[in-house]
């Protein structure tokens, strides 16, 4: 259950194509250095045109220096129940993004993009690619997330306004907020709430700034994934359109 941007070469291939699958070279061109005795399996210079190596055991090297096929990248969506941390492990054992990953059988190297607090739940995305998540997670990118929260109170127009056109928070920085009220109780509002920084406890601190302290929050967009109706603790992989659309959050140079 995963959707990749590369495809796991099989082991046992010819030399030429795991050196063109690296990027090494053309295939063509990958002959030319097998030929020349630039290329060495093992720490053997190997000439034999044809020869098969197992890029999982063995190392291959192109004038001295080792060649890796890079793991594939994956992505899932994963949806965290409130108290779990949005780490991968937990020192003190409390449970934590690794219980679940192994759970589901998800053996790939894969880490948390951003943090979601111990009491809130909702869509975390987790992958293997960290040039993507270095962009998701950068205020400079402006990576819109979405909660719905409930809060305390019933809001008047001029809180939600003050949310919308933007308030200091401690620490000086000033935070705006996308506000939409989606249902009112006697003493409860809904809101689905879109910020863009994704600073710690930054929902949080703005409802209680205009004096409607959040009761529950749950991530349920980031950018252009959406939690959808994906079960609390499970996960599922994104789907190649999705993959897409993170891409194009990035600067070109990275995904061109
Ligand atoms: N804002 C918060 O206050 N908490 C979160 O977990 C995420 C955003």
């Amino acid at each position: 259950m995963k959707t990749s941007s590369k495809t796991k070469p099989p082991s046992d291939l010819r030399l030429q194509v795991f050196l063109a699958q690296a990027g090494v070279a053309s295939r063509r061109k990958a002959e030319g250095l097998i030929q020349e005795g630039r290329v060495a399996v093992d720490g053997q210079v190997v000439t034999q045109m044809g020869s098969k190596v197992d890029p999982d055991r063995q190392r291959v090297t192109v004038d001295g220096r080792p060649v890796e096929i890079a793991p594939e990248t994956v992505y899932y969506l994963f949806h965290k129940p409130r108290k779990v941390l949005s780490t991968l492990h937990d020192p003190r054992g409390r449970p934590a993004l690794k219980d679940y990953l192994d759970r589901a059988g998800i053996r790939e190297r894969v880490f948390p993009v951003g943090r979601l607090d111990w009491d809130a739940e909702g869509l975390i995305l987790m992958t293997n690619d960290g040039p993507l998540a270095q962009v998701l997670q950068h205020p400079r990118f402006q990576v819109p997330k979405t909660y719905r929260v409930k809060v305390e109170g019933l809001p008047t127009l001029q809180a939600l306004n003050r949310l919308k056109t933007g308030l200091p928070l401690p620490g000086g920085k000033e935070h705006r907020a996308d506000v939409e009220r989606i249902k009112t109780g006697t003493d409860r509002t809904w809101l689905l709430i879109t910020v863009w920084e994704g600073e710690k406890h930054q929902v949080k601190k703005m409802c209680a700034a205009v004096g409607h302290p959040v009761l529950t929050i749950k991530r349920v967009a980031l950018g252009p994934l959406e939690l959808g109706r994906l079960p609390q603790g499970e996960f599922r992989p994104l789907t190649a359109r999705e993959i897409a659309a993170l891409r194009k959050l990035a600067p070109p140079h990275l995904f061109p």
